[in-house]
């Protein structure tokens, strides 16, 4: 790769921490990022040292005045990462807006350097990389991962660092403000179609282009000159645009909620035609955002995932991974452990799931923007093995076979005495308790669960389930491989439902409670988005499959203490009819291509019955009504408080029986899992900043108007 292999051609002679420097022989200043070379991080991100560094770089340029600079990454896995978020957490607003001014301050002077100035990029270039690369006058993107993006509306912030005014004027401002609006990146070639790059070749001709580009043959392409962008340059077109970009933005998030989008849209309308003064407001915003309740706690997720991905030392390493069933969840979960660099053979009765876990790779490999290079090494990695071969080879073996404990024995049976010795067993079962699984194995110890969610290549995390016998290494080693495969490892014990359908189960359950006693779906599944959950209870029952779910909750029925209501007969009807959800095309909602008809108006109508337009509104306010079948009246607060409640209940349940260890764990899973609103911060954590007191309080009044399956656990004391 060109990008390394320049990197042996920098100075070594340790002036700066983060970056090196080569003034090569037709005076072209090289300046590579390299944060903290010496010990060798992989990452760039940029924080105050790193800018103070270039300030120095970019003044002694100043003064030497080469005849272009070229800014590049030496690292292998792309530019920068974005803003070293660490730094943000403690600084209040006047701190925080001192330190965007001297950040600010180096990003201007590296744009009004008197030559030419082009930025090198491979991998990732986000954020606060991507607002250094704004500020030269060229781009050149490499064919190496080239991905950018804005990704802090995902921390509930928008670009501090001057990129709202330079990707706005660089690129068309509606498709800049959707990036900036969306956080999604941009992948590879698009990058030169948006105009991001202003050219986009392979590693090996980076030499090349950036003589041409010094030579002036390569022009930005900025977007100055389309009737679109001149259109939107006048505050009456920004004002119209501004108008769809709120509609389609409050279409995914309320302002209570995601204040952040919002405030970039204003920043934009308000202050688009003149760059100073949006520079200005840029900063004044981020700062304030960055106070906001929002953003610390999107910040403390952003950390939960961090932790969740760190890496066990002492843990043994996985070479060749087996999947025996290649069906729903095994043959998804061969295809992405192949995708991620793992050789894995596949197994199963019949040739044929096998024959789709291989076309599904393929398919796969192009959603996750993989080249034809990569898609083929991973359609290599994956061999199909009916004749179950591979079990003998591989360090991880990972069952997928239908959800019957007599089945699964028997196939231990089998395959145990061809295990090789040190091999990882490990189970995706969703519900057959772990030590049922051991009791039959001549080394319980190798058993652990790997319970993956569905669909494999979205749900990041991933249960590792032990049982009283499970070899801590192996725990360690499995929890790694996790990691390895881009996963999320959450450190559970066997327990019925494990952490995630444990707390998962109360939400569906108590909407199907709720659907019984006459209360439209289309309003509790309005609520529970409402309160910040990615999709409603109602849906989400369709969604796994009602089928599913009547097992689910009859297996935690028999085995919990806490109280599970029986459901309902017509539930169990729409099962007997083949109304199974989204997978049949008819569950409690009806489906047409993949999506539920929810009927929103019927939300929005109870809404506005109360009080004409809510988008504002906060909780408290809230005092609609729905109507039950006894005739009693039921508000906003009362749906909310009976679907999320019981999951917090049964997380504070799962954390006194020692299912997981550490609510902040707890909490991360629980967000990856589930989707619980985010901004929120995770369930524990809502319920700290509600009041564990106000939390079991409710639960009592809940408990005695409807029963005891809302009656607080004992383990409240210890949070
Ligand atoms: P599935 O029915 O789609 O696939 C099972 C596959 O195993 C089939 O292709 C079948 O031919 C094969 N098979 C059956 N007996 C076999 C044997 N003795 N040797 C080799 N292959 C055999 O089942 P699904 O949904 O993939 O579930 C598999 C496991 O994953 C179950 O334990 C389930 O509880 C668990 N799980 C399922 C989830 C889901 O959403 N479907 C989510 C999480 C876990």
């Amino acid at each position: 790769m060109q990008s390394l292999r320049s990197a042996l051609s920098y100075d070594n002679d340790g002036r700066y921490k983060h970056w090196r420097t080569s003034l090569r022989d037709d005076s072209v200043l090289w300046v590579g990022f390299d944060k903290n070379w010496k010990d060798k991080d992989s990452t760039n991100t940029l924080g105050r040292e790193e800018l103070e560094e270039l300030d120095h770089i970019l003044q002694a340029a100043q003064k030497s005045n080469p005849s272009a600079l070229v800014i590049q990454s030496l690292k292998k896995n792309g530019f920068c990462a974005g803003a070293d978020i660490k730094q943000f957490i403690d600084s209040d607003a006047s701190d925080m807006e001192a330190m965007l001014r001297d950040g600010h301050a180096v990003v201007d002077r590296l744009e009004r350097l008197p030559f030419t100035t082009i930025a090198v990029l491979h991998g990732h270039v986000l954020g606060g990389g991507l607002e250094l690369a704004l500020a030269c006058n060229l781009r050149i993107g490499l064919a190496d991962k080239l991905q950018t993006g804005f990704p802090e509306v995902m921390l509930g912030l928008h670009p501090g660092l001057g990129g709202t005014f330079r990707m706005t004027h660089q690129i068309d401002p509606v498709q800049a403000m959707t990036a900036m609006l969306t956080g999604k990146s941009t992948h590879g070639l698009r990058n030169k179609k948006l105009g991001l790059v202003d050219d986009y070749i392979e590693p090996r001709h980076l030499d090349a282009a950036v003589q041409s580009a010094i030579a002036g043959k390569l022009r930005s392409k900025s977007k100055d000159a389309s009737l679109k962008s001149r259109a939107l340059s006048s505050a009456i077109g920004r004002r119209f645009a501004a108008k769809q970009m709120r509609k389609q933005t409050a279409k995914r998030a309320a302002k209570k909620d995601y204040p952040a989008p919002y405030a970039l849209i204003d920043l934009w309308e308000d202050h688009g035609g003149a760059t100073r003064n949006m520079q200005e407001q840029e900063i004044k915003s981020f700062a304030a955002l960055m106070q906001t309740d929002t953003a610390q706690n999107l910040i403390r997720v952003f950390f939960l995932q961090q932790n969740l991905k760190e890496k066990h030392e002492d843990a043994g390493a996985i070479e060749k991974v087996h999947v025996i069933g290649a069906g729903a969840m095994g043959g998804d979960i061969a295809a992405w452990c192949a995708m991620q660099g793992f050789a894995v053979t596949l197994s199963d009765q019949s040739a044929e799931p096998i024959a789709q876990a291989v076309a599904k790779l393929g398919k796969l490999c192009v959603e996750q923007h993989k080249s034809p290079i990569e898609t083929r090494a991973s359609l290599d990695r994956l061999i199909p093995d009916i004749d179950n071969k591979g079990v003998e080879q591989a360090d991880l073996i990972i069952e997928a076979i239908p959800e019957k404990l007599e089945i699964k024995q028997e196939l231990y049976r089998s395959i145990e005495p061809r295990l090789k010795s040190g091999a990882i067993l490990a189970t995706n079962t969703s519900s057959i308790p772990l030590e049922k699984l051991a009791a039959d194995l001549k080394s319980p110890s190798s058993l652990l669960g790997l319970h993956f969610f569905n669909p494999v290549s979205r749900m990041q995390v991933v249960e590792i389930v032990s049982h009283d016998q499970t070899g801590a290494d192996n725990r360690k080693t499995a929890m790694n491989f996790a990691t390895g495969i881009g996963k999320l490892p959450v450190a559970v014990t066997s327990y019925p439902g494990f952490l995630v359908n444990r707390a998962l189960t109360p939400y569906l359950q108590e909407a199907i409670m709720m659907l019984d006693e006459g209360i439209d779906k289309n309003v509790i599944d309005g609520v529970a988005t409402r309160f910040g959950m990615p999709m409603g209870p109602v849906e989400l029952a369709d969604q796994v499959g009602l089928d599913v779910c009547l097992s689910v909750a009859e297996l935690l029925r028999q085995s919990l203490e806490q109280p599970i209501p029986p459901i309902p007969d017509w539930v169990q009807k729409l099962v007997d009819q083949d109304k199974l959800g989204k997978k049949t095309g008819q569950g409690f909602y009806q489906w047409k291509a993949g999506k539920a008809q929810r009927d929103r108006d019927k939300f929005t109508a109870f809404l506005d019955a109360a009080h004409g337009d809510d988008s504002d509104s906060s909780e408290q306010k809230i005092s609609d009504q729905e109507s039950h079948n006894d005739g009693s009246v039921m508000s906003i607060d009362d749906i909310t408080d009976r679907l999320i409640l019981p999951m917090l209940n049964a997380c504070v349940e799962c954390y006194h029986e020692g299912v997981i260890e550490n609510l902040d764990q707890l909490d991360g899973a629980i967000i990856f899992a589930t989707g619980f609103a985010p901004f929120r911060g995770g369930p524990m954590h809502y319920a700290r900043q509600r009041g564990v007191a106000a939390v079991t309080q409710r639960l009592e009044t809940l408990t005695e108007k409807y029963g005891d399956r809302f009656r607080p656990n004992v383990g409240w004391k210890d949070i």
